[in-house]
């Protein structure tokens, strides 16, 4: 990656509060264009993480391609840890906010992380000595509206000549650093044009490509952005999997596949969201539809459209294995089921709103006796989630695999539940390591040659596709 901004003088000093899936990629990105970037976080064992520059560290906490060695690449040139917000502050014209903003019960967001961060800026920001502007960024998902409390807590500290602007995220997780270095578009919302220009000289990469939209609008406008760009990607997925896979499972000769290639084939009609799944997870769709259902609602509109996609999305994660009930006539009590896939989708080890959560529920919630799990990357983050036998002693039904082949050995069901690449070539595996009559239920459509299975006297059940029977007795 060359860097872009070779003259001292066009490379901004730019601080990015908060290290976590948004912050620490971003940093990086930042400082191979070559600004001066700091970046801060309360958390003393991140940052030690960070500085030591070594993958395996840095990816207990953020695992993303490229993400590692982009950190190794910048650290102690144009990229520095620290925990001391205060004293990276200085000279800095650019802050970044960061900062998580979970989800409250009733799908409020909960901003007492950010106002914390927030105040503390606000607080070293009032004391600074030179009266030059410096513009505080929202870069994470804020309710419609933060950018307006973040004035409020800048001006209530006192602070002079302190801009507000948000500059949404849009990052997709594992390929957090591709996305950041060519991403589809950059949303500037701010006040006043020279809060526009210093974030101007944050991205003079994308000014003027012809293929990178840039576009500069109000804060409310630009934090709307985000809420309805994420809304309408899942909305995306739930009709595909509310009406497409649907039609496909119900009604005889439909097949998937010809469906999406057809539709799809329309140019006004994007390929994204058509491959059918047990549900889209991850830390934002629902977060993100939840949160906007609960600004709308606020306002007294109607959100039944909304609520609607995300009821679709959530039933969805356990839909297949009511399917196994109701089509195969599996009963799941007393069995062993291999749950293949526990991240909320490849490439990652994060397991937030992941499909397979919902459906260790299901599962132990219909007596199965034991559930073998594997996952290319995230057994750590499934121990930590399930191993404490206090929150919910049927957990110790849970065991834990180093392979496929391993979780699959005396399976009476076996659930692909992410799409990692090693699951689409399992069907010899399945016969090698699973005994028929065992049901393979298929939450991503990994398994192209399932006739090598159903021949074989196994079961087949696919999302977006009937059930096939074993066609020779096992
Ligand atoms: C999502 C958005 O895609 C990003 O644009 C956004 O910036 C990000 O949320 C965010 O708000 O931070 P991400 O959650 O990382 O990104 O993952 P996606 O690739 O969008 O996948 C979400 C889920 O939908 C996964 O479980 C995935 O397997 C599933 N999915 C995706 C489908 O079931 N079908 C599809 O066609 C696409």
């Amino acid at each position: 990656m060359g860097r872009i901004l070779n003259e001292r003088t066009s490379a901004l000093k730019i601080v990015v509060v908060g290290t976590g899936f948004v912050g620490l990629p971003h940093a990086a990105v930042l400082a191979e264009q070559g600004h001066e970037v700091w970046a801060c976080d309360i958390d003393p064992a991140r940052i030690t993480a960070y500085q030591s520059g070594d993958a395996a560290q840095i990816e207990r906490y953020v695992n993303e391609p490229g993400l590692a060695a982009s950190v190794a690449e910048s650290l102690g040139r144009h990229l520095f840890f620290s925990t001391d917000l205060a004293a990276a502050a200085p000279g800095a014209e650019v802050f970044f906010m960061c900062i998580n903003t979970p989800p409250n019960r009733d799908g409020s967001t909960d901003l007492s992380y950010y106002r914390s961060a927030a105040e503390t800026l606000a607080g070293i920001l009032a004391g600074r000595a030179d009266g030059r502007r410096v513009v505080v960024v929202n870069k994470s998902t804020v309710p419609i509206g933060t950018a307006r409390l973040l004035e409020q807590i800048l001006e209530g500290a006192g602070c002079r000549g302190v801009g507000v602007a948000s500059n949404p995220e849009f990052l997709a997780q594992g390929n957090a650093i591709d996305g950041s270095r060519r991403p589809d578009r950059v949303v500037v919302g701010a006040d006043r044009e020279p809060d526009f220009e210093l974030l101007r000289r944050v991205y003079p990469q994308f000014q003027h490509h012809v293929r990178i939209r840039y576009l500069e609008t109000t804060p409310e406008t630009a934090e709307s952005i985000k809420y309805v760009g994420n809304t309408l990607l899942l909305t995306y997925i739930s009709f595909w999997n509310g009406v497409g896979a649907r039609i496909s499972e119900a009604l005889p000769n439909v097949r998937m596949e010809d469906l999406k290639l057809g539709v799809t084939a329309d140019s006004r009609i994007s390929t994204w969201g058509s491959y059918v799944s047990n549900g889209a997870g991850g830390s934002c769709f629902g977060k993100d539809i939840q949160s906007l259902i609960y600004q709308l609602n606020m306002t007294g509109q109607s959100t039944d459209l909304l609520q609607a996609v995300f009821n679709i999305n959530e039933y969805q994660k356990t839909y297949l294995i009511d399917r196994a009930v109701h089509e195969a006539g599996f009963g799941f009590n007393q069995t062993t089921v291999a749950l293949l896939g526990l991240a909320f989708k490849k490439r990652t080890n994060d397991m937030r709103d992941s499909a397979a959560l919902k459906a260790v529920e299901s599962l132990l919630g219909r007596g199965v006796r034991a559930i073998r799990a594997y996952d290319p990357l995230a057994m750590d983050e499934a121990r930590q989630r399930w191993f404490n036998p206090d929150q919910n002693h049927l957990f110790e039904r849970i065991s834990y695999h180093d392979s496929a082949e391993e979780a699959m050995e005396g399976a009476d069901a076996i659930f692909i539940s992410t799409d990692w690449e090693e699951f689409r070539g399992l069907a010899p595996l399945i016969r090698a390591y699973a005994k028929p009559p065992c049901l393979v239920i298929d939450g991503r459509r990994m398994i192209a040659d399932y006739p090598e299975l159903t021949a074989a006297g196994y079961g087949y059940l696919p999302v977006g596709g009937p059930y096939l029977p074993p066609t020779q007795p096992a």
